[in-house]
């Protein structure tokens, strides 16, 4: 199937930042964007601000994602946005890893799961995560903490997942560059509005597109 005409979008972590930007961009473009975010009053008025829906998700709390999924039958595009950056060694016991693999990992990945019998039935699909240069092995494995590691995984579950998927639905991977946000910091370069232009890119690719990929500034790059 081709894409339909207003495709319905979930991005999770969307009360600012990127993911703010993700979803005002996609809503622009004419889908119906659900904005999800674990503070409710944030998400509510971020949602209000934008004009699209509202949903509380708290990706350490399945049933808050169960719930969303499955009250609206699913979504046509998942935007695994939501992050966290602790850099606390993983030796020690500061270290946030179980929360960096719940939120960066398992979380996009239960919901992947929760989306699939509605892209069985639709034919269209796509599915895009935030990562980032600081999960690639190609670079180093620089993230620091459970940053890095939580990335690294999400980029093989990028890579493992286009063959099990229904036929129709991409999975891509992007590291949006250095924003600033809460977790780029103030000193970054970019906007999040341009850290918005990769993701929102793959999010609406085309049926010739790739899939399986890691991206930045829309070009492949190394995992
Ligand atoms: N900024 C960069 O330079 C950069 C570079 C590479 C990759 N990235 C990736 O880009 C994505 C967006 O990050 P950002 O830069 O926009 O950072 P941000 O402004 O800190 O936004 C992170 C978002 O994730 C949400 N979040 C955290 N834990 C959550 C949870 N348990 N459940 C639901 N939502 C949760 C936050 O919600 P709260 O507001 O409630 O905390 C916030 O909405 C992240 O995946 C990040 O790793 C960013």
């Amino acid at each position: 199937m081709t894409r339909p005409l207003h495709p319905t979008a979930l991005v999770t972590g969307a009360n600012r930042g990127i993911g703010r930007a993700i979803a005002a961009a996609l809503k622009a473009r004419g889908c119906a964007v659900t904005l999800a975010a674990r503070n409710e009053a944030e998400g509510r008025k971020a949602a209000a601000d934008l004009g699209v829906t509202f949903a509380r998700i708290d990706l350490s709390d399945p049933d808050s994602y169960f719930d969303a999924v499955t009250t609206t039958g699913g979504f046509d595009i998942l935007v695994n946005n939501a992050g966290i950056l602790n850099d606390a060694s993983l030796l020690s016991p500061k270290s946030d890893f179980d929360l960096a693999m719940e939120v960066m990992v398992n979380a996009p990945l239960d919901l992947i799961r929760l989306n699939v019998p509605h892209w069985r039935d639709t034919g269209w699909g796509r599915i895009v995560n935030l990562s980032s240069g600081w999960g690639a092995h190609a670079q180093g494995l620089q993230g620091p903490g459970a940053y890095g590691i939580a990335k690294a995984a999400l980029n093989a579950l990028t890579r493992a997942l286009p063959r099990d998927l229904p036929a129709g639905v991409k999975i891509n991977a992007c590291d949006p560059g250095w924003v600033a946000t809460r977790i780029g910091g103030s000193g970054a370069p970019l906007t999040p509005e341009q850290g918005a232009d990769t993701p929102i890119w793959l999010a609406l690719l085309p049926d010739d597109g790739p899939t399986g990929g890691f991206f930045r500034n829309r070009q492949p790059i190394g995992w």
